[in-house]
Order: C-alpha cells, then sequence, then structure tokens
C-alpha cells in the first residue's frame, strides 16, 4: 500500500530513509507525471517536500486521499495552503531548528559585505596584494543601525545577534510585537529610510511579494545594505540590480533569489554584493535536525493524524 510520496528532490538520506523505511514512491518530473499520479495518486496520503518544489495544486488535486504535506523547511511558499485548508489537507513545516543557521548566516553576510572579505579574498587570490596594491577602507559594522523586515523567529534570532555588536535594531513585521524594546516601523520604506542595513527575513509568498520594491530600497539609499536570507520573491529583483549598478544602493548580501538557481547576469562582476547559493541552513547538524524532524512529523501523522509542527495557515 503506498501511503508517502515523495515530492521533488530531497536530501540523498532523507530520500533514502522514506524509500526503505517507509515504503515511498517519487513523483516523476516530465511525461510519466500523469500516468503515475492515474495509477498511485488515489492510494497517496502524505507527500513529504521541500520548500524549493512543494506540492503543486495540481499534483494535489490529483490526490484525493492527501491528508498531509510534510515540508522540509521552515518555508512553505511553494505549498498552496489555501487548498490544503480547503480540503482540510495538514501541512508541516521544520521550524527553530534552522532559526541559529539562518541567523548566522544574515550576520555573516553583513560583516562580509561591509568589510569586503569576499572581494579583499578575491583580491589576495589575484596576487593584488602581493603586486603592491592596497585593499581599499571599508565600512564598519559594529554600531550600525540595523533595520528586520519580519520579526519573527529568524528576525529575532538576528537581531540579538546584532545587538552583540552593539547595533540599534527597528523593525517592521505585519503587527508590532508586544514586548520587545526594537522601535517598531509603520512600513518597509520608513524601516529603510532610518537604517543602514535592511534584513530581509520575513515569509516568502503572495502575501510578501515585493513588500521590498523601489521605493524601500530608494529609502535604504546609496550608503545602505540590504541583506535577504528569505525568499528572492520578497524583493523586486530587478530594481535591485538596477539601483546596485547605478550607486543608487552601497551593496547587497543574497542567499535567496528570485529565479533560483538563476542569479542576475549583472550581479556577478559586482564587489558589493555578496552572492550564496541559498545555504543559510545549509550545515550537517541543522540538516540533520531539519531531517529528524520531517520524519517525526511523518511518523506523527501515519500514527494518529496529527502533525508536530503544523503551519499556522491550516489551523
Ligand atoms: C532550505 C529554506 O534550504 O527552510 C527554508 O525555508 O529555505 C532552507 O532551509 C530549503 O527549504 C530546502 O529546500
Amino acid at each position: 500500500m503506498t501511503r508517502v510520496l515523495q515530492v521533488g528532490q530531497l536530501m540523498p538520506d532523507l530520500s533514502e530513509t522514506l524509500r526503505t523505511t517507509y515504503d515511498a514512491l517519487v513523483l516523476p518530473d516530465g511525461p510519466d507525471r500523469a500516468a503515475f499520479l492515474a495509477e498511485h495518486g488515489p492510494k497517496v496520503e502524505v507527500a513529504v517536500t521541500s520548500g524549493r518544489s512543494g506540492v503543486p495544486t495540481a499534483v494535489m488535486d490529483a490526490l484525493p486521499a492527501l491528508g498531509a504535506v510534510v515540508n522540509f523547511g521552515v518555508g512553505y511558499d511553494t505549498t498552496d495552503t489555501a487548498t490544503a485548508k480547503q480540503r482540510g489537507i495538514l501541512v508541516s513545516n521544520t521550524p527553530d531548528v534552522l532559526t541559529d543557521c539562518v541567523a548566522d548566516i544574515a550576520l555573516g553576510l553583513s560583516i562580509d559585505l561591509l568589510r569586503g572579505l569576499g572581494a579583499a579574498d578575491r583580491f589576495v587570490r589575484r596576487g593584488d596584494w602581493a603586486a603592491g596594491s592596497g585593499f581599499p577602507l571599508m565600512r564598519k559594522v559594529s554600531g550600525k543601525r540595523v533595520g528586520i523586515l519580519g520579526l519573527g523567529r529568524i528576525g529575532r534570532a538576528i537581531a540579538t545577534r546584532f545587538e552583540a555588536f552593539g547595533c540599534p535594531v527597528s523593525y517592521h513585521s505585519r503587527r508590532e510585537v508586544a514586548g520587545t524594546a526594537y522601535s517598531y516601523a509603520a512600513t518597509p520604506a520608513e524601516l529603510a529610510a532610518g537604517v543602514d542595513i535592511l534584513v530581509v527575513a520575513t515569509a516568502g509568498g503572495s502575501g510578501t511579494t515585493h513588500l521590498v520594491d523601489r521605493e524601500v530600497l530608494a529609502a535604504l539609499g546609496p550608503d545602505g545594505y540590504l541583506v535577504n536570507i528569505a525568499r528572492g520573491s520578497v524583493v523586486d529583483e530587478a530594481a535591485l540590480v538596477d539601483l546596485l549598478t547605478t550607486g543608487g544602493l552601497a551593496g547587497a548580501g543574497l542567499d535567496v533569489f528570485a529565479d533560483e538557481p538563476h542569479v542576475p547576469e549583472a550581479l556577478l562582476g559586482l564587489d558589493n554584493v555578496v552572492l550564496l547559493p541559498h545555504l543559510a541552513s545549509g550545515t550537517v547538524e541543522t540538516r540533520a535536525a531539519m531531517a529528524q524532524l520531517t520524519l517525526d512529523n511523518l511518523d506523527s501523522y501515519l500514527a494518529d493524524g496529527t502533525v508536530l509542527t503544523p503551519v499556522p495557515e491550516v489551523l
């Protein structure tokens, strides 16, 4: 009996465990998909996926017995939670276990960006130092004004780290967060106008698409830095590239992009950008914890029809 279906690519270890311990099948891509779904779709009760692919609505529609989407990753913007809710399908994610690693990378990107670590490394490797050139003076990180867009679990962990650097922190979220000492900005543009580093830490999805638009980036201004560890969709990437290449922004540190794994060509030659391949949660420790929580959610659903860490949209 097929109860578990893997949708999209997962870590090899996790995929192997799903196959050997849960008899999971893997949804094929391309022309075989329709026939596969016609044959196996009716028996599938749980889909295990990741934020990278999610479960497309068309696939959900072909799984009449689906009761849960178990998502590897904290972000689940690629899964249609409105349809899931309508059909009573639970969706779980992997919060908390990746918070530290993602927050660490927000700090790492900021330090690299302002101090030019990547650019300086290239300078040394090119032989410029040995040839007698001097690396230009960069910008101090400690004490910079930092704005966090989205003060959720990850946003708070980023804020705490910047506090240790003596950075005054402000934020914008859908709602003002009670019990925090950080100052609240009413809009993303207001937040951007008052900070040196704007860190995007909000969830992706239709509710936040281009929340950081040209106006917000212009408010950050020629001395401002953008750091994005959330989703590429949150930032108007065309406007970002435009401002970065015309001096409208000081720099950007990006772990996420609008059309991954494609990075805008215009950014590849710039030394005032740091480009990462969506690796913020990518440590041995954190990925193992994410895989474990994914399996714990799966076990829970198979045992009693509940998941341990449901996403709020389906409750
Ligand atoms: C993962 C992420 O790399 O958790 C998330 O939302 O973006 C990353 O931790 C990704 O989900 C894996 O596909």
